[in-house]
């Protein structure tokens, strides 16, 4: 278990870390969890909002988000389960957001999952629609979706030389020079 608040730095997912987000997949969704082939096929298609969450030099968690007709769909994320609840999740989302031009980010989630659901409402979606047997029989999901990114413009986005991107509020910024 790792404790106490973290500092986590966010920068795109490169090939060669692979394996390690395999295994927060595998411990995070278990069987449910995508093959390596999905994880390519994502990255190929958007490898700007396929993003790691580093502690220090450890991988904390990813994310995956893609944009399409519709707009911007969060389409995984997970974290190691000995880093949960210490804003990783958070981090990359605030990365994510922060990449997209578009107006809203929306989600699919297993309605079971109740802690995802948890975490999903704390950061700002709301849920749209209930979406019967999404995840198969008995498996019901809520689309999510979160309020349109209108307070974009009260964020900077800072970026170090490794391309890492952070996400932090103007005012805080301000009180800190
Ligand atoms: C859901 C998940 C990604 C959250 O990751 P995390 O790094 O633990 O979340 P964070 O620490 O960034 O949490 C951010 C906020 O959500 C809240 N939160 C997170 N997990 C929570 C939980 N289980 N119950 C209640 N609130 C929770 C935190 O209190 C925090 O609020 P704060 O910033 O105001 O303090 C993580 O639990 C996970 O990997 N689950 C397994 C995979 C999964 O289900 N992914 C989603 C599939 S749709």
């Amino acid at each position: 278990m790792v404790a106490g608040a973290l500092n986590i730095r966010v920068a795109p997912f490169e090939r060669r870390y692979l394996d390690r987000v395999l295994a927060i997949e595998r411990a995070s969704f278990g069987q449910d969890g995508w093959p390596v082939d999905a994880f390519v096929d994502y990255w190929r298609q958007c490898p700007d909002l396929f993003l790691i969450a580093w502690h220090g030099r450890r991988i904390a968690g990813y994310s995956i988000a893609r944009v399409n007709w519709r707009g911007a769909e969060l389409e995984s994320i997970a974290v190691d389960p000995r880093y949960r609840a210490r804003g990783v999740a958070r981090a990359l989302l605030d990365a994510t957001v922060a990449r997209l031009d578009a107006s809203t980010l929306r989600l699919m989630v297993e309605v079971s999952n109740a802690s995802a659901v948890r975490f999903y409402r704390q950061y700002g979606f709301v849920r749209t629609r209930l979406v019967k047997r999404y995840y198969g029989a008995g498996r019901d999901a809520w689309r999510m979706r979160l309020q349109p990114l209108t307070n974009r413009a009260a964020y900077k986005l800072s970026r170090d030389r490794e391309g890492a991107v952070a996400l932090r509020p103007k005012q805080q910024r301000q009180k800190q020079a």
